[in-house]
This record gives C-alpha cells, structure tokens and sequence, in this order.
C-alpha cells in the first residue's frame, strides 16, 4: 500500500517541474492526488486529519439565522447549510443549497433569483430519462455558479397519500418509475461535480406530525416499495449523499435506525457516500453515530449539539469507536472526492445564462403536461379563435409554484405579492410566466379578457361571451403544509361549475401540488394537467394548448375518485397538535397507488399512466424473450394520426401462479417521438427485481417459477393493447438485484 502512495505521489509530482509553485505538493498531500481512487483518496486525507478536524466534518451549520442563533458568516446568504473545510490540508468547505427543482433560498431580504424546474411530478409525467437528466444537469449549473457544491436535491418519497404536501417534489407512486427518473435528475446534478442528496430516507410519506409519526410498515414490503425507490435512485446516480428523515420506522428514529443506515444502505445496497440528517432529525450522539448518521445537519434545529462536543467526549470514552468517526469522515472524503468537489472548486458569482435554462424548464413543462381529457377535441385551440376567457389562478401574470425549502424565487421577482401565508412555509410565489401573455402570442388576433374567479357568477358571464373558457384552478401546497382533502380549495369547484354552464368550450388548467378531485369532470369538455410548471410555466401551458406542442405527459400518480378509495381515508395525526407522537399503520405494504386500486377493484377517476395526445398511436407485434437472464419485451408503436407526437407505451406485468401485493406491477416503458405515420420497434429489458418478492430473512429476491402475463397498456386501468405470457425459470437474485 505505502509503495502505491508513494509511486502516484511521485507521479503527481511531475507536472510540478513546469507548473505553477502554487500548485499544492502532492508528496505531502497524497490525498490530492487525482491519480488515486476515491477511496485511497478519503483515507489518506482523514489520516492526515487531527481530531478536532474530523470532527468539523460532521457537525454542520445552518445556512441562515435560526431563532436567536445568527448563522455563521461563513455560510452563504440564506442558504440551507455550511461545513468548514480543512484548509490546511487542501479541502474546501460544503455549500449546502436546496432543491430538486433548482437554487431555492431560505427565508429573508436577499433571495436569489433562480431557474425553477416544475415540480417533479412534472417531470416524471415526462416518463423522459433524458429530460430528468437535463433538468437535473440545468439546476446543477445553477447551483455551482452560486457558489453550493451540495445540492439537497433527489426527493423520491413514493405517493402514498395524494395529499401529502411535498408530493410535488417527489416523483409518484410507483418505485421503478419515481427511482429511474429521480435517479437520472440525481446524476445530471453530480455531472456539475457537485454533491447531491438522495432523501428523505425513509418512509417520510406525509407532512403532517412528520417530526414525530412513526412509519409501521412490514420490511419485506419497504424494500419493495419506499426503499426499492431509493435504491434504484441510488444505482441510477451514485449519488453522494443520503439524507435520513424527520420520522421513525417501525419504532426508531430514521436518523439513528440501525436497520435503514447500517443494514440496509451502506451493507446491503453498498452506499459509499455519507449520510446527512434533516434539519433537525438527529436526536441522539451515541445511538446516531454508531447506528449510522454521519452528519448532524443544520445542529442549530436539535435540542443538543449531539454531533458536537458530545461526540467528542463519546469518541473519549469509547462510547462512540474511533473507527466510527473514521468512517464517517472517511464517507464524507469519499464524496467530495469521488464527486470532483475538491477539484472543482465553486465560487459564488458565475454566470447563468437565463434563458436557455428558461428553454430547459419550459422543455420540462411542456413534456410533463398531461392531457386528462379532450372530447369533442375542443383542444388544441385554433389560432383563430376570436375570444377567450382567462379565469383565475392569476392567470394573468403568472404559475403557481410550491411551498417549502425547495422554494426557488424567481428571476425578476415574484408574480404575485402579499399571499398568505406570507411566512414559512411560504411565501406563496407565482413565476412572472403568464399564461395570458403567452396566449395572446399564439392567437395575436384574439380578444381576451380576464376575471380573477372570486366571483363564479361574474366569471360566468365573461365565459358565456367567449369562444372558449380556460379556468385556471390552483392548489397551493408545501412542505409542512399537507393538503386538508383532495379538493380544490377556496372554493373553486363551484367556480368551475359556473363557467362550465356558461361556456360548453370550457377548458380546465390545473396547477396544484398532486392529485386533485374534479367534480365537475363530466361538465367540462377538457382538463389540462399543468402541475406547478416552473419557470417558463406561462409559455409551456400557451403551447400546449394550442399545438404547438403535442401533449405527451403520462400521469405518475392515480387520480382517485374520492378519499374513500385512499388506504386512510382520513389522514393521520393532528395539524392542530404537531407535538403530540403517533403512529401510521402503513398496512397496505408495497401495493400503493394503481397497485392499490387492482387489489381493491376501485375505479380511480383518472388511472396511473394516463396521458392523451392530439394524435393517436397504435401498439402492436407484442413478443417477449429471455436473454442473458434477463426478460426483454419487444412491439412496435406506429403515429396513426395527422400530427407528430410522443408515445408512452407502458408494460405490466402480471403472475399467473405466483402471488405478488396486488395483480400488476409496472416491468418498463419508453417515450417515443413519432412523425405522423411512422412506425419504431421498441424493446423495453424488465428491471428484474420487479418480478421477485422480497425475502427479509434471506435477503433474496426470488422470482418464482411459472407464467407471467406482460400487458402492453397505455395506462394502468386495465384497457391492454396486447397482452402475452412467458415461462419464468425460478430465479434468486441479491438483495441488489443481480443474478447469484
Ligand atoms: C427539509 C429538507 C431540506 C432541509 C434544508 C428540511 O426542512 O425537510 O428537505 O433539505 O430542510 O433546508
């Protein structure tokens, strides 16, 4: 080993003779050495470390003031965290930033003005690894020119409830989905040689009591679930980092649970990086550092500085092995190493250019919209048309965004001003992207008028006047902030159905955080899902509806009828007493939202995989093989309309014999750009483990032996284009998913 070093430090040494004398020595700084591996790289430097060193890796500060604790003037304006480098030894500080959707800011007078991408529903509406990549590469620009080298982005809680309030930062319900696509947001921010954060590690499934609900779940069906998500997040990325949640699982805080950090994470699915807590998710020295945690984020949020000198004196006593706090900082090496943090250093104060990440938004947007419905093809919306009505949802000047951390303000200040809340988890902000703007330039001709929908009978006259109606609905929902019920709020259902008897060409716009209920569905002729669409949200929407763009979102969530069809028809805890412990009884396991609704034979009112287009696709020439242990599905998907549009071809798959947690479970997909007419093969390889049963004990995935029957759907209510059945042989794969 001491004659690798020495070689590579030798080797280091060379450019030396002609470069800059400021250029660090490798020979006494082996760690720098670009050579080595990551993982020589993160021992060298942490043997090179004294004590106090090591232990100002773990123990992170808050990013703005906290209460009467100023934030260290360190840390960059209004930001989510700072970890002092070692100067000494050539390693630079962390700059921690919010968010999956793009630079968000905390709280205070010098917000910074950022790209936002739309929420990450959106963009797994795009079903797009390519447009998840791209975001995530776009945000992580962003992030470096602002000086963060840490990105707290990778949000891949799964939909269990559709009211849970920071859906929107997630990707859906389904595992393969919401992992592959978060996975590939995760990699195109670490592209940036940035650190990102794959979270909220585990089961943090809804905002309400989230600092002290313990999530029960059976493990078997976790790791099927909630964690299968995270994991393939995780191999989709490599990402650096893993935050651990607020909540408990099954009994023990996520951020000093044993199972979930040790056993799961870093033993069984090889997680090199270094976990981080939420802003005040550790709550213990000994049992965090020795069950797992390797960094006490934001210490200013927890009732003690565990990470502190607590754990120097734990280190001391042997309390906590000095091997541990090895490990930990060890962990933390290795990403920033690993990553290019140390390499590429960040500076505050690059330049961004606005708007081609406006351009990769609006791309985002545009892909993610999700047309519900479209009878009479009252959509696209002729350029000619004489007069519309714009009603609502601030229509007029901007797009609803959503609350929380991941808050990112935007460039030339927000839409709206003075909404409440006003404070956190506000404030509410509209993109200054507005849809009526971005309207009137496709129909330059057009006579539009705006009514702010506070009064459904005024709006109704102004509708009743017009060739067309667009209804701007909006749900404002955040972290912390869950939604109270599936409607729409302030009364805008009523607002709805005043315009929709008005107008029979009226035209629904949603912006809202997850899942909404329409009971005006079958009084209007058209839905547009728009979600929360980001920066450029105001052009994306004026595209879409008039063609420019062909709709091709898919839905990554159910839309349920009522909540009487949810599992908890009524969410748990009490928003009025967020103090007071509780338990949610997570007994539907790993059959979650469309998985749910086959096992129960309920009728969502919009099902998963749901998506319309202007044109129509036809799927056909269905096989399926076996290959190098592997289950590879092939068709063909042909335009069989007049205009160019994108494909979603989804597969189930389906046991005959064997019993899964519901009838089907989603194997593959692809999106496919198709010009009227034309014709593409396509073959989709099955993720494997989605066709095994976890086993707990063996720490297997076994598939079992016997027929399966793969469904070609355009979604996942049950109408299939075509449908075949294969032998499985029996199969054990690890607990990573790989043959044994
Ligand atoms: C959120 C995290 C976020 C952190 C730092 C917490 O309240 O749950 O998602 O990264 O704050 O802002």
């Amino acid at each position: 080993m001491r004659i690798r070093i020495m070689i590579a430090a030798i080797a280091a040494c060379l450019p030396l003779l002609t470069h800059a004398a400021d250029a660090p020595a490798p020979a006494q700084k082996p760690w720098l050495d670009s050579s080595l591996n990551p993982d020589q790289r993160a021992k060298l430097a942490v043997q090179a470390m004294t004590q106090e060193e090591k232990l100002s890796w773990v123990f992170a500060w808050f990013g703005n003031d906290f209460g009467p604790k100023k934030k260290t003037p360190a840390a960059l304006a209004q930001s989510a965290g700072y970890i002092p480098g070692t100067a000494r030894l050539g390693i630079p500080a962390l700059f921690e930033t919010d968010a999956g959707l793009g630079v968000a800011s905390q709280a205070g007078p010098q917000v910074r003005e950022r790209t936002q991408l739309p929420s990450g529903l959106a963009t797994a509406s795009t079903w797009d690894t390519k447009l998840a990549y791209a975001g995530g590469a776009m945000i992580g620009a962003e992030a470096r020119a602002s000086g963060f080298n840490v990105m707290l982005a990778g949000g891949v809680n799964l939909l269990r409830d559709a009211r849970n309030g920071r859906n929107f930062e997630y990707a859906g319900e389904d595992p393969l989905l919401a992992g592959t696509m978060v996975g590939q947001t995760v990699k195109g921010i670490e592209s940036n040689h940035i650190v990102s954060t794959v979270k909220h590690y585990a089961m943090n499934d809804q905002e309400t009591g989230r600092f002290v609900v313990d999530s029960r779940i059976d493990k078997a069906a976790m790791r099927m679930s909630d964690l299968l998500a995270m994991q393939l997040a995780l191999e989709g990325s490599d990402a650096g980092s893993v935050m651990c949640s607020y909540n408990r699982v099954n009994g023990v805080y996520a951020c000093e649970n044993d199972y979930l950090l040790n056993e799961v994470l870093k033993k069984d699915w090889g997680f090199k990086g270094f976990v981080m807590s939420d802003w005040g998710a550790t709550h213990s020295t000994e049992m965090a550092a020795n069950n797992g945690l390797d960094q006490e984020s934001g210490h200013e949020f927890d009732k003690m500085d565990y990470f502190g000198p607590a754990l120097a004196e734990a280190v001391k006593a042997g309390r906590v092995p000095q091997a541990r706090l090895d490990d930990m900082v060890t962990r933390i090496m290795y990403a920033m190493f690993a990553k290019g943090v140390v390499e590429h250093p960040v500076r505050e104060g690059g330049a961004i250019d606005f708007a081609a990440h406006g351009a990769v938004s609006r791309q985002d947007a545009e892909d993610g919209m999700v047309l519900l419905k479209n009878d009479r093809n009252v959509l696209p919306l002729a350029k000619t048309v004489r007069t519309i009505a714009i009603i609502g949802g601030h229509a007029d000047v901007g797009v609803l965004s959503g609350g929380g951390s991941s808050q990112v303000y935007p460039v030339g200040g927000m839409a709206v001003k003075g909404l409440e809340p006003k404070i956190w988890p506000g404030p509410v902000v509209y993109h200054p992207s507005s849809p009526l703007r971005a309207i009137q330039a496709q129909a330059p001709n057009a006579k539009i008028v705006f009514d702010d929908g506070t009064d459904p009978a005024r709006a109704a006259r102004v509708a009743k006047s017009a060739d067309v109606a667009l209804v701007f609905a909006t749900q404002w929902v955040g972290e912390a902030n869950d939604a109270v019920s599936l409607a729409l709020p302030d009364k805008q259902d009523a607002l709805i159905d005043a315009v929709a008897a008005a107008n029979n060409s009226t035209v629904v716009v949603l912006e809202n955080g997850s899942p909404v209920a329409m009971p005006w569905l079958n009084k209007t002729p058209a839905v547009l899902e728009a979600w929360y669409p980001g920066t450029s949200g105001g052009e994306a929407i004026a595209r879409v509806l008039f063609g420019a763009v062909n709709p091709s979102g898919h839905l990554p969530a159910t839309f349920p009828a009522s909540e009487q069809q949810l599992p908890r028809p009524k969410l748990d805890g009490d928003r009025k007493n967020e103090e007071k412990a509780f338990a949610v009884d997570y007994s539907e396991g790993a059959a979650i939202g469309y998985k749910w609704f086959d096992l129960k034979g309920l009728k969502p009112l919009f099902p998963f995989g749901h998506g319309m287009s202007y044109t129509t696709f036809s799927y056909a020439g269905l096989g399926a093989k076996v290959q190098d242990g592997k289950l590879h599905v092939r068709f063909k998907v042909t335009n069989t309309g007049k205009l160019a549009g994108k494909a979603v071809p989804q597969v189930y798959v389906s046991p005959l014999a064997a019993k899964w947690e519901a009838p089907k479970r989603l194997a593959g997909w692809d999106k496919v750009a198709l010009q009227p007419g034309e014709s593409k093969e396509v073959e989709v390889t099955v993720e494997p483990r989605v066709l095994g049963m976890f086993d707990e004990s063996a720490k297997t995935w076994n598939i079992a032996k016997g027929q399966y029957k793969l469904m070609l759907a355009k979604d996942a209510a049950g109408v299939d284009a075509a449908s075949v059945t294969v032998d499985l042989p029996a199969q054990v794969l690890d607990v990573r998913g790989r043959a044994r």
